[in-house]
């Protein structure tokens, strides 16, 4: 692996190169002099192991892995562990001193104490921990002068502190890569001359706020921060700065509306391979009168619960809403829902709740129709209304109920009211039959008709009667009846 150069110094970078096609001869000593001859302080370090290629691959066949014991390579000072550190004590203390580049290969186990695991080496510059089971740093790094580099991968470490490098002044160049980092609680602050931090492949998760990312001074320093990419659930196998940008816009439009100033608006998912992202704004619970003129593009779903909303005229003819599917508007004061029949939302629709509105009766076969021909419709929810127990309305009402169970999830809850009866009848829809809701109102019409054919019965039975008399009296004595002599 070739030496990486400071960006900074690029102008010496040629004369280090030329110094490096005599690699094969004296490396170690060749180096230090080319440097040194440079007479240049601020050449990014060179780590001896990426010379070396000295990485941890393979660490576990090696003999010094099972003893858990550590060795020494280089003129200047490299150490290389395996498994553990035991056999450390028995390095002589000036040497420990000299040691600049330590590799740690399966160590440490649990957790790693930068200031007692650090301390037998004042002068390191590089630290590399690989294939370490360790899930955090037990302590900040403590003031140190010479470290330079760390490079910390495939281990368990799950959280960073943001003040953890803080105070290692050398710093330059932090590398996370492949661990198990979840979520920063911010920009981790980093000493003054720090140049690059990698954090990509790690499972982060993006509904934690990474929004600094996006912010120049801070997030630049991320050098690989268009790799990022979440794990999390909701935003798995998308870009963090992707999420982060859509988050930050979505707050840039509700701050700057005065209608949504007090919403909570929020992305709930991102369309795999289209990014387009889909958001959430719940304006519940803010006295509203009326429902917000203005909702962000790819706003899909808006909770409206509990204000004072009369009119959802807006559902039919603001075009913001054409692509709200889902619509919670429960605990309003909606009348009525008529201005939706025949509209382009109503037969698009996925979820409508208006559960504990003012509801009395809605336009049954604009209902019927709309949930015919929407094939999204997911959830009507209506009860809690105070519908109204008429005859033709109610029958009617219930065969949709009955006939769009699984989108009337809480028919069994819908009641209405009888109109004029004191004290206050409710009855359940679903349980209601023909005979009570329609004989109230059918038995007067009724009664006079009864009237009118027992009696038409009774005359046609006196005629029968009083035609079989004459029949029997003109045959048994020839008389005919009175009329027939009266007649002209
Ligand atoms: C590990 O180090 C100890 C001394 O500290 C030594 O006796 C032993 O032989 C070493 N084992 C291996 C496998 O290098
Ligand atoms: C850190 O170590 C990994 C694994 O060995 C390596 O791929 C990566 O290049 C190193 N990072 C730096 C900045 O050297
Ligand atoms: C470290 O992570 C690996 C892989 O996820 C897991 O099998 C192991 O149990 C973890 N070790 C510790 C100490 O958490
Ligand atoms: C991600 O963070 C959110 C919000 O803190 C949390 O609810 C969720 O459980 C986290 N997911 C994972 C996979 O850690
Ligand atoms: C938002 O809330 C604040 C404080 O409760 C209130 O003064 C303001 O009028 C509200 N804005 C809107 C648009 O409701
Ligand atoms: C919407 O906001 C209200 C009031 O702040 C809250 O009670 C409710 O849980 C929120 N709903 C959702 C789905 O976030
Ligand atoms: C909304 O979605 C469209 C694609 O349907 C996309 O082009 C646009 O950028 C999105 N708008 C916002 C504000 O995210
Ligand atoms: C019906 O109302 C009861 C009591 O308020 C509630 O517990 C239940 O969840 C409701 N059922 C449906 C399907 O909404």
């Amino acid at each position: 692996m070739p030496p990486k150069v400071s960006s900074a110094m690029s102008w010496i970078s040629s004369s280090v190169v030329i110094c490096l096609q005599f690699r094969p001869l004296l490396l170690f000593v060749f180096l230090d002099l080319c440097v040194a001859s440079l007479g240049v302080t601020n050449v990014e370090y060179i780590s001896h192991y990426n010379q070396h290629n000295f990485t941890c691959e393979g660490w576990k066949g090696a003999p010094e892995a099972a003893a858990g014991n550590c060795t020494r390579y280089g003129r200047n000072g490299a150490l290389r562990c395996y498994g553990g550190i035991r056999n450390l004590p028995a390095i002589p203390e000036p040497k420990m001193h000299r040691l600049q580049d330590i590799i740690f290969c399966g160590w440490p186990k649990h957790t790693f104490n930068p200031i007692t695991d650090l301390q037998p080496f004042p002068k390191i510059r590089s630290l590399i921990i690989e294939y370490s089971e360790m899930r955090e740093f037990v302590f900040d790094f403590p003031e140190m002068f010479y470290l330079q580099s760390i490079n910390i991968s495939w281990t368990n470490l799950s959280q960073v502190n943001a003040r953890t490098f803080k105070r290692v002044h050398a710093l330059r160049v932090v590398d996370l890569r492949w661990n198990k980092l979840v979520q920063l609680d911010g920009p981790l602050l980093l000493p003054r001359h720090f140049e690059e931090l990698y954090l990509a492949d790690n499972p982060w998760n993006c509904t934690r706020n990474f929004k600094w990312l996006l912010v120049p001074e801070k997030g630049a320093i991320v050098v690989d921060r268009d790799d990022i990419i979440c794990m999390d659930k909701k935003y798995r196998d998308r870009h963090m700065l992707t999420v982060m940008n859509f988050k930050v816009m979505l707050r840039k439009e509700c701050q700057t509306h005065d209608d949504l100033q007090n919403c909570t608006c929020t992305m709930h998912h991102i369309i795999p391979k289209t990014h387009i992202p889909l958001y959430t704004i719940n304006c519940s619970n803010l006295q509203f009168r009326t429902m917000p003129s203005y909702i962000p593009t790819n706003t899909t779903t808006v909770y409206l619960n509990d204000n004072e909303i009369i009119d959802i005229l807006p559902l039919r003819n603001n075009p913001y809403y054409r692509h709200v599917v889902d619509i919670h508007l429960d605990n309003n004061r909606i009348e009525t829902i008529d201005v939706l029949e025949g509209g382009y939302w109503f037969e698009h629709f996925r979820l409508l709740s208006l559960r504990g509105n003012r509801l009395q009766k809605l336009p049954v076969y604009a209902l019927d129709n709309a949930l015919d021909g929407n094939l999204d419709a997911n959830l009507l929810l209506l009860s809690g209304n105070p519908w109204q127990c008429t005859c033709i309305f109610i029958m009617r009402f219930r065969e949709i109920l009955m006939k769009y169970n699984e989108i009337t999830r809480d028919a069994i809850n819908i009641t209405c009211t009888y109109k004029n009866s004191s004290p206050v009848r409710r009855a359940s829809v679903l349980s209601l039959t023909r005979e009570d809701v329609c004989k109230p109102e059918e038995e007067p019409k009724i009664y006079p008709l009864d009237m009118l054919n027992a009696v038409l019965a009774f005359l046609i039975l006196l005629i029968l009667s009083k035609l079989a008399y004459d029949y029997y009296y003109y045959k048994n004595f020839g008389r005919v009846p009175w009329i027939v002599m009266k007649l002209p």
